[in-house]
């Protein structure tokens, strides 16, 4: 399995971007950045469609999407067919979003203050496997709604 991780922010999230980034690579992962730096905008649905496509065409091992709340860029990917992207609240549903829903981003607020650290929520997404079984029915179900 790929090893690198693909991420991509607005400007509502770029210190946290950063800190990720950072975190990331200290555990030996490569990254794709696909986000804006310091001082440039863009649109989130932009950047939520993009990082979803690219996502789906390329090798990664998942996506991190960020915006200032991470409710509009992870309602854009979720547009992209084959997306299942998360906005996990703490560690457990960070844990969750995983075990049960198989998601294939995660997605987090720059200007949310999380009660869990999100390197950590991001830490247990990585650490935990699809359950499969009858959660895999549920996830199918997800995606019959696509079509
Ligand atoms: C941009 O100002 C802000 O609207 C965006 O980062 C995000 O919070 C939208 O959901």
């Amino acid at each position: 399995m790929s090893e690198t991780i693909l991420i991509g922010n607005d400007h509502g999230a770029v210190e946290l971007k950063e800190s990720i980034v950072k975190h990331l690579k200290n555990k030996g992962f490569a990254i794709t950045d696909l986000g804006v730096s310091e001082g440039e905008s863009v649109d989130y649905p932009d950047k939520g469609k993009e990082l979803g496509m690219e996502l789906l065409k390329g090798d990664y091992k998942f996506g991190i999407l960020l915006c200032g709340t991470g409710i509009g860029i992870s309602i854009s990917a979720n547009k992209v067919k084959g997306i299942r992207c998360a906005l996990p609240q703490n560690l457990f549903a960070a844990e969750m979003c995983k075990l049960h829903n198989n998601a294939n981003i995660i997605a987090f607020g720059g200007r949310i203050e999380y009660g869990d650290s999100v390197t950590d929520m991001i830490d247990i997404y990585m650490d935990t496997e699809f359950e499969g079984g009858r959660h895999e029915r549920r996830v199918e179900k997800i995606m019959a709604i696509e079509n």
